[in-house]
């Protein structure tokens, strides 16, 4: 008979928190590839340095969402302001790092709290600390949670309460998840309160594609990353060069597809099991969905919000909009 373990060795191996998170990716990852269509769990780009290669990803001269967007919010931060109203609740999904977060915040009227969501722990109290700092007057109530799922907020306001959402990671989703978002956002602001959030809209190939796909090939090493990430963290014997990056606009569903192109035939190993990828074989990383205005509009219109305003910069590549739950 094999003898008991010790009630600390078995506390420590059903609660493993890294084997646990480890089987997630390992299972998120043999969903996606058992697929007709290859494809991998897009929120696992995002590990250590693939958020760094986000960033430099941001300051490229073709990728122009974060640029765009932050002159909207600097040509037109005061005009949301007022339509948010004084002592709003801001809850921003996203740990709030950012200069465009300081801006909101610096334009409304009393502020009545701000509530950061990040499922990083760590980012959201690097983050929330230094906001602290700059804001001692503010109340700050963080909420280490996936904000893809329904999370309670610590908070009971005055003012009415708005989700900040920027940045068009909105258009990471596909339509249905998309709705499902903007509905718990809907729900978690209740009735008359507000959204606001970046979406990309449509424009011309020629801008869309080069963003995707930028000439110093940092968007490139950002995708392989990905593979780089499963080989390490879920072994076998996956080989990053074997792939390639490509990005395109698929215009009948208005989104950019980024892919990983398998370069010949291969028999990969991944967590204990082994695929076939044929050459030319394509495995879809991340959608981005270029929305047209009144696309974005039935959306929101689906999860119970109204577009109340839309702001965009001078060539309409982005929108700032104000969605209001009914
Ligand atoms: C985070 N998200 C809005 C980016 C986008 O534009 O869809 C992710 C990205 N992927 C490649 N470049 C940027």
């Amino acid at each position: 008979m094999t003898p008991p373990l010790a009630p600390e060795l078995v506390r420590a191996t059903v609660h493993d928190p890294h084997a646990e998170a480890r089987a997630r990716f390992a299972a998120a990852v043999h969903a996606g590839l058992a697929k007709p269509h290859k494809r991998l769990p897009t929120e696992y780009l995002y590990d250590e340095r693939g958020s760094a290669l986000f960033d430099a990803i941001c300051d490229l001269p073709e990728y122009y969402p974060t640029r765009t967007e932050l002159a909207i919010m600097r040509a037109h931060v005061d005009a949301m302001a007022a339509a948010l109203g004084p002592n709003a609740t801001i809850i921003e999904y996203g740990s709030g790092s950012s200069i465009k977060t300081r801006l909101l915040l610096d334009a409304l009227e009393r502020p009545a709290a701000y509530v950061p969501v990040d499922i990083s722990a760590e980012h959201l109290a690097a983050a929330s600390a230094r906001l602290a700092r700059e804001y001692p007057e503010l109340r700050i109530a963080p909420v280490a949670a996936d904000f893809t799922r329904p999370f309670d907020v610590p908070v009971r306001g005055v003012g009415r309460r708005v989700v900040y959402f920027p940045g068009s990671t909105i258009g990471n989703f596909e339509p249905d998840a998309a709705t499902a978002l903007l509905r718990q956002m809907a729900r978690l602001v209740g009735p008359g309160g507000s959204v606001l959030i970046g979406v990309d809209l449509r424009k011309s190939v020629d801008i869309l594609e080069p963003a995707y796909d930028d000439a110093a090939g940092v968007t490139a090493e950002f995708n392989l990353n990905l593979l780089r990430r499963i080989a390490r963290e879920l072994g076998g014997d996956l080989d990053p060069s074997r792939f390639r990056h490509r990005a395109y606009f698929d215009a009948e569903h208005g989104r950019i597809v980024m892919t990983l192109v398998s370069r010949c035939t291969q028999l990969v190993h991944v967590a204990g099991r082994r695929y076939r990828f044929d050459e030319g074989e394509a495995v879809i990383t991340e959608y981005s969905h270029k929305y047209t205005r009144e696309g974005f509009a039935a959306l929101a219109g689906a999860a119970g919000l109204r577009v109340a305003q839309v702001w965009t910069d001078p060539a309409e590549w982005f929108s700032v909009q104000h969605l209001v739950a009914g």
